[in-house]
């Protein structure tokens, strides 16, 4: 039942909130100022390497999860989309944790990775969505995602749960392996409770982000920048946009640009910034000057400070809460789905159906 709302998908970018919420409850013990994960037969104390393997947009929160757990853990991670995993031979060394994301659980080619880590002895685990699933029946550690059904081919609220259980998933090994201070893990948790604050505050530019859709909906090629952390948010952003909208989309690491993709760009190619106010703000801003001196037409999506330093010269701006950097993916999915969303509508294509896709890719 859609309730309200005109389809799934924009139902399921509306529940954020509530869901990674739920999500969060069961991973965070707010009280006490600790993260906590489901009780295993493993310690998460010996892991020596993490190896994260999924498709598509599960496989984007492989990437930011990259970044948290080599931050927190100082573990190295490699992450494969599950189609290349098996077949590159992968090394998977003792201490390997294998770790598979998928909402449906069902994917073939994540599934047969699964199967692979476990014949070589590996222990595994995975952050699913579906809890009756094959994946969810086979991993030795079930992490759940508390989504809820999805229903829209393109996915919004299992990305944003999966992040979330990534994040605590991150922290758990941190601690395990000494490297995360009593106090770095309340700051940890503080900051993780606020996620969905400061999503209902990002939920309230919708009308902003669906007066831009139009701009958007007559390109024939769509850029999106990030840097960290957010690199991968923009590789999902320009997913999103193209799998629903049928625009030529490519997310890019900022500082990339400037290494090819930038002979792209002229006044008929919208750039959607994605670049929270931070460490690494002026690095990608300087990015995004370049392509404004070529003529590119700027999406700027940050926060206040950040706008306030660079937002002058941008087609457009949305301004997010300020958040940690830590979180900012969370929180900046939000606008980067509402845009996919009102330029797919204003495209009229069949939003939660898009041609050529299936919700459950079950054949590899
Ligand atoms: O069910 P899964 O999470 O394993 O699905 C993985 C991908 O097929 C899925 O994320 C796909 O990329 C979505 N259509 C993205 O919106």
């Amino acid at each position: 039942d859609k309730g309200n709302h005109r389809h799934f998908m924009q139902k399921e970018i509306y529940e954020q909130p509530v869901v990674v919420a739920q999500t969060l409850s069961s991973y965070l013990r707010t009280l006490e100022a600790k993260v906590a994960l489901p009780d295993m037969e493993f310690d998460l104390g010996s892991v020596e390497r993490v190896a994260i393997v999924a498709c598509g947009t599960a496989s984007y929160v492989g990437a930011i999860g990259k970044y948290w757990l080599e931050q927190m853990a100082r573990v190295p991670v490699e992450v494969d989309v599950a189609s290349e995993f098996r077949y590159r031979e992968p090394v998977l060394g003792p201490n390997t944790l294998g770790l598979v994301i998928s909402q449906s659980g069902e994917t073939a080619d994540t599934l047969a990775a699964l199967r692979h880590m476990k014949s070589e002895g590996v222990t595994t685990a995975g952050i699913i969505n579906v809890p009756t699933s094959s994946m969810a029946r086979e991993v030795d550690l079930l992490l759940p995602t508390h989504a809820g059904p999805e229903i829209g081919v393109a996915s919004t609220k299992a990305f944003t749960c999966q992040l979330a259980v990534m994040a605590a998933l991150a922290a758990n090994i941190a601690r395990a392996k000494g490297k995360l201070s009593d106090a770095d893990e309340a700051v940890l948790v503080k900051h993780l409770a606020e996620v969905p604050a400061a999503m209902n505050a990002a939920l309230a530019h919708d009308a902003e982000i669906e007066g831009m859709a139009h701009t958007i909906a007559g390109a024939r090629d769509v850029l999106y920048l990030g840097r960290g952390p957010d690199y991968p948010l923009a590789l999902e952003g320009a997913l999103k946009l193209k799998e629903i909208s049928y625009i030529h989309a490519e997310g890019y690491a900022a500082g990339e640009m400037k290494h090819g993709p930038i002979a792209l760009i002229d006044e008929s190619v919208p750039v959607i910034v994605i670049a929270p106010s931070g460490p690494l703000f002026d690095k990608t801003v300087s990015n995004m000057q370049e392509v404004q001196a070529r003529g590119g037409k700027v999406v700027l999506i940050s926060d206040s400070e950040g706008l306030a330093q660079a937002g002058e010269g941008a087609l457009a701006t949305i301004e997010m809460p300020k958040v940690h950097p830590l979180i900012a993916p969370l929180v900046y999915a939000v606008p980067v789905q509402l845009l996919a969303y009102h330029v797919a509508v204003v495209k009229g294509t069949d939003v939660d159906q898009p041609r050529n896709l299936a919700k459950s890719v079950t054949v590899e």
